[in-house]
């Protein structure tokens, strides 16, 4: 190698911090030979220094943060901190500081990467976000770059690795939803606060990015509809596989004519789809583009080996452009930043999806018609209804309804009158139904 080796600072030394230590060390060699030069972790900061330094010895590490990014000899700044500050702030001092950033944190992408990237581009330097989405897929290359050619209709995605991981055990192992996160938790998948798994935030953040890079948008994470997965019931599970569906916690983002719809929240697919067999920490995205069709991207989407991948990877890309020209480089959003288009986000009001619904309702005459006169009212049509024998002495029975395609708005009408009626209780359960086809 001729080139001299390029020293890099990493901050933070949790799950995919100790993944990126362990990648460095075991690849050192092939990753010279990709990168055309050494690769150097000089120095690292963590929340525990005393605790980390006798799991690294060797390793230089500090507890503060800001002394790796003022350092002046560390040309690369690897943020592993997660969250949005301190993260923010470092990351946007390294920047002023002349140095590349290579992240994970898709909560400050999708948050704050408007500013970031306009300051990075002011200073010529490049933010790096692969790790943010979907893991160790290499799902931002494949759109960005791989994808260029296209125009991108659509996409849907499962990336969330823990409520997958929760989700597919309760299905495969009847385990509660509890046990299901305690282990998704313990493998290191689970965000440091797992609300942001469970409802949805998480997959929220990654969909921001991916809508911005596959229609060149602005991050507009305040516009995507976000619903996690705390109503889906093991009985949901068992009557969506009645029907021939699965339930997947999906994100899904398309362009249309109006505007840009994102959104996540469980959704019933068809169980033949290959989305719907994604198990486990596996992710996926699906991509519809006008030139090459449908592609699927598919891999680990959590964990400290699979992030690893995708933080060194980026590395390996940022020191190879070391030498290129600052305003030659790859966008950070996939389309040149003053080429950035403000298409609107759409209302999920507008938004028009087929949905499974399942009520509580007496077992008495009259009840389901009324139920079915409110959806005839609101003209939504039913594809399937299901209503299970009521358990011995039980006077309540599950009605599972799986209806045609409707408006949200026209279908939060008919539950509030549903909702309302006198023989049916509680809340309904509502959950949207995609064909992605
Ligand atoms: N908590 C995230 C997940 C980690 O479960 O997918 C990877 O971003």
């Amino acid at each position: 190698m001729s080139l001299e080796p390029v020293d890099i600072g990493l901050l933070g030394l949790g799950t995919v911090g100790g993944g990126v230590v362990h990648v460095l060390a075991r690849n050192a060699r092939e990753i010279a030979r990709r990168a055309g030069r050494e690769i150097r972790l000089l120095r690292a900061a963590a929340r525990d220094p005393a605790k980390r330094r006798a799991e690294y010895p060797g390793l230089t590490i500090d507890g503060d943060p800001f002394a790796v990014v003022d350092d002046p000899r560390v040309a690369v700044v690897v943020e592993l901190i997660g969250g949005l500050e301190p993260a923010r702030e470092l990351v946007l001092r390294a920047i002023a500081n002349g140095k590349h950033v290579v992240t994970a944190n898709k909560a400050l992408i999708a948050q704050h990467g408007n500013e970031i990237f306009a300051a990075a581009e002011a200073r010529g330097v490049t933010v790096a976000f692969e790790a943010a989405v979907g893991g160790g897929i290499p799902i931002i290359k494949a759109i960005r770059e791989g994808l260029a050619a296209n125009h991108i209709e659509w996409l849907a995605g499962i990336i969330n690795g823990t409520t997958n991981f929760v989700l597919s055990r309760m299905r495969e192992r009847g385990e509660s939803f509890a046990a299901a996160l305690a282990e998704a938790q313990a493998l290191g998948y689970a965000e440091a606060d797992p609300t942001f798994d469970i409802e949805g935030v998480d997959a929220a953040h990654k969909l921001t990015i991916l809508a911005s890079i596959a229609f060149g948008v602005p991050l507009r994470f305040d516009r995507v509809y976000t619903e996690g997965v705390a109503q889906i019931t093991e009985d949901d599970l068992r009557y969506a596989e009645t029907l021939g569906y699965r339930i997947k916690h999906l994100g899904f983002a398309r362009r249309g004519p109006d505007g840009v719809e994102m959104r996540v929240h469980p959704a019933l697919i068809p169980d033949r789809c290959l989305l719907a067999n994604v198990d486990g920490v596996m992710n996926a995205v699906l991509v519809k583009a006008d030139a090459v069709g449908t592609t699927l991207y598919y891999g680990p989407g959590a964990g400290a080996l699979p992030t690893a991948s995708a933080v060194v990877a980026d590395l390996i890309d940022v020191v190879r452009s070391l030498t290129t020209d600052p305003t030659n480089r790859v966008p950070h959003l996939a389309f040149q930043p003053s080429a950035i288009d403000d298409a609107p986000a759409l209302d999920i009001d507008a938004v028009e999806t087929a949905y499974y619904l399942r009520l509580s309702a007496e077992d008495r005459p009259g009840v389901l018609a009324a139920i079915t006169q409110i959806l005839g009212a609101e003209e939504i049509s039913i594809e399937a209804v299901i209503q299970k024998e009521p358990p011995a002495g039980a006077a309540r029975v599950s009605v599972i309804l799986l209806t045609h395609r409707v408006r949200e708005a026209r279908m939060r009408r008919a539950l509030s009158a549903i909702e309302a009626l006198d023989g049916v209780h509680g809340p309904a359960t509502r959950i949207r139904v995609e064909t992605l086809a």
